[in-house]
C-alpha cells in the first residue's frame, strides 16, 4: 500500500531545491533559469568513484545539453499560450500546453468518450458461439451478413486508426483536439479488438476474414477508396500552410469522418444490429452497439473540426471545394449501396437493399447538412428509425437480453 507520508518532505527542503516560483518563471530567462539551477545540477553531476562507466558518459552527455537548441525543436512558440493564438490547423501556439482550452467541445468529447469505456471482453458470447455452430441456426443470408460485416470492420478500423495517428494527429495543430483524437485512436483499437473477439469466439477462419478487403469487391472498394486519401497525407514531407495542402488535408478529414466513419459504417450496424434486435448474434450485436456509440462520437468530432476549419479559413472553402466534399460524399454513398446489394441478395432480417439504400441516402443527406452543403437526396425518409434511437441514446434500453445497466469506466460495468 502506497502511504503519501513516505513523499513527505519538510518543505525547507523542497523550497531550497525549487530553481523558481511559478510567478517568476514567465520572464525569467534561460541564462537566468540555467544560472539558479546550475549549482545544483552540478553537484549533482559530479562524477564519483561509485558511478559506472556509462553513468559517467551518461552524466558528460547532459553537460553538452544546449537547452536553448533543445526548446528551440518544439512544436510553436514556447511563450505562454494565449486562447487566440490557437488554430486547428497551422498555429503557432506551443502544442504542449493543453490549457487554456479553446475548443471546450472537443475537451467534453474527450472526457465523454473517457466515460463510455469498454471492453470486448465484457460482453457474453455464450449464446453467439452456440447459434453460429448449430446447423439450422442462422440462414445462409444472415450467416453471410455476420461474415461479410467481421471482414468489413475488421480492417476498417485499422484503417482508421492508422490514418489518424500518421496523418491526422500531426497535421491538427491544438492540444486538446489532439488529445480527443489520442482517445479516437485507442477506440479504433478496442474496435479492432472487438472484431478479433468476436472472430475468435466464433471459430472463423481468420485469414478468410481478415482478407476480405483484399478478396471481396464490396469491401475492398470501401477500403481503397479510403486509403487514397490517407496515401497524400501520409508523408512525413507532407505539411500544410498553402491552400492546395490545406485542402488536402480537409478532404482527408471528410473522407474518414464523413465518408469511412459515418456511412461506410451504417449498412453493417443497422444490419448486426437488427440481428440482435430479433434475438440473433447478441453478443456481436452488443459490440457492434458500445462500436456504434463510439463511431457517433467520432463523427461528431469530425464535423466540428471541419466545421471549425471552415470557420478559421473560409477561403478553403470556395465553390471547387464544396463541390468536391459533396461528389466524396456522394461516391461514398454509392460505394455503401454496392455493399448493401452484395451482403443483401435477397430481403433478410426485415429489411432488403432498397430499403438500405433509402436509409442510405438518408444519412447522406445529414452528412451534406452537418457540414453546410445541400441535401442531394431531397425526400428521403429514414425507414430504420430505430438505428437513431440507439445512437442517441445516453443510458441503454432493453434491445438486448444483456445489456450494460449504467454506462461508466470498465471497472463500473454491471450486466443484467
Ligand atoms: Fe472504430
Ligand atoms: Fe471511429
Amino acid at each position: 500500500m502506497l502511504s503519501w507520508e513516505e513523499f513527505d518532505k519538510p518543505e525547507d527542503a523542497v523550497a531550497a531545491n525549487k530553481p523558481a516560483t511559478a510567478e517568476e518563471s514567465p520572464a525569467m530567462s534561460l541564462e537566468k533559469l540555467d544560472s539558479v539551477g546550475d549549482a545544483a545540477a552540478h553537484e549533482a553531476r559530479a562524477v564519483d568513484a561509485n558511478d559506472s562507466a556509462a553513468v559517467a558518459r551518461a552524466k558528460a552527455a547532459l553537460n553538452d545539453l544546449d537547452i536553448q537548441e533543445g526548446l528551440d525543436d518544439l512544436e510553436g512558440a514556447s511563450a505562454r499560450v494565449r486562447v487566440d493564438e490557437k488554430r486547428m490547423i497551422n498555429a503557432r501556439a506551443d502544442l504542449n500546453q493543453l490549457v487554456p482550452f479553446k475548443y471546450d467541445w472537443a475537451w467534453q468529447k474527450y472526457l465523454d468518450g473517457c466515460a463510455n469505456h469498454w471492453m470486448p471482453q465484457e460482453v457474453n458470447m455464450n449464446a453467439d458461439i452456440a447459434l453460429w455452430k448449430s446447423q439450422d441456426g442462422l440462414s445462409e443470408d444472415e450467416r453471410r451478413i455476420v461474415k461479410r460485416n467481421l471482414g468489413f470492420f475488421s480492417t476498417a478500423d485499422s484503417l482508421v486508426a492508422n490514418n489518424l495517428v500518421l496523418a491526422t494527429y500531426r497535421l491538427i495543430t491544438n492540444p486538446e483536439c489532439r488529445q480527443y483524437i489520442l482517445r479516437q485512436a485507442f477506440e479504433e483499437a478496442i474496435h479492432t479488438h472487438a472484431y478479433q473477439y468476436c472472430i475468435e469466439s466464433l471459430g472463423m477462419d481468420e485469414g478468410e476474414i481478415f482478407n476480405m478487403y483484399h478478396e471481396i469487391p464490396s469491401v475492398a472498394k470501401k477500403a481503397s477508396w479510403g486509403l487514397k486519401y490517407t496515401r497524400s497525407i501520409s508523408d512525413p514531407t507532407f505539411n500544410t500552410g498553402t491552400v492546395e495542402t490545406d485542402k488536402q488535408f480537409l478532404k482527408n478529414l471528410i473522407a474518414y469522418y464523413c465518408v469511412l466513419e459515418g456511412i461506410f459504417f451504417y449498412c453493417g450496424f443497422t444490419q448486426i444490429l437488427s440481428m440482435g434486435r430479433r434475438n440473433k448474434m447478441t453478443g456481436t450485436a452488443e459490440q457492434f452497439q458500445y462500436i456504434l456509440r463510439d463511431e457517433s462520437m467520432h463523427l461528431n468530432f469530425g464535423i466540428d473540426m471541419i466545421n471549425q476549419i471552415k470557420i478559421e479559413n473560409p477561403h478553403l472553402w470556395d465553390a471547387d471545394m464544396k463541390d468536391e466534399a459533396t461528389q466524396m460524399i456522394l461516391q461514398g454513398t454509392q460505394l455503401e449501396i454496392e455493399y448493401a446489394r452484395d451482403t443483401m441478395p435477397r430481403g433478410v432480417l426485415g429489411m432488403n437493399a432498397a430499403m438500405m439504400e433509402d436509409y442510405l441516402k438518408f444519412i447522406a443527406n445529414r452528412r451534406l447538412t452537418q457540414i453546410g452543403l445541400k441535401e442531394e437526396y431531397p425526400g428521403t425518409t429514414n425507414p430504420f428509425p430505430w438505428m437513431s434511437e440507439i445512437m442517441d441514446l445516453k443510458k441503454e434500453k432493453n434491445f438486448f437480453e444483456t445489456r450494460v445497466i449504467e454506462y461508466q469506466t470498465g471497472g463500473a460495468l454491471s450486466w443484467d
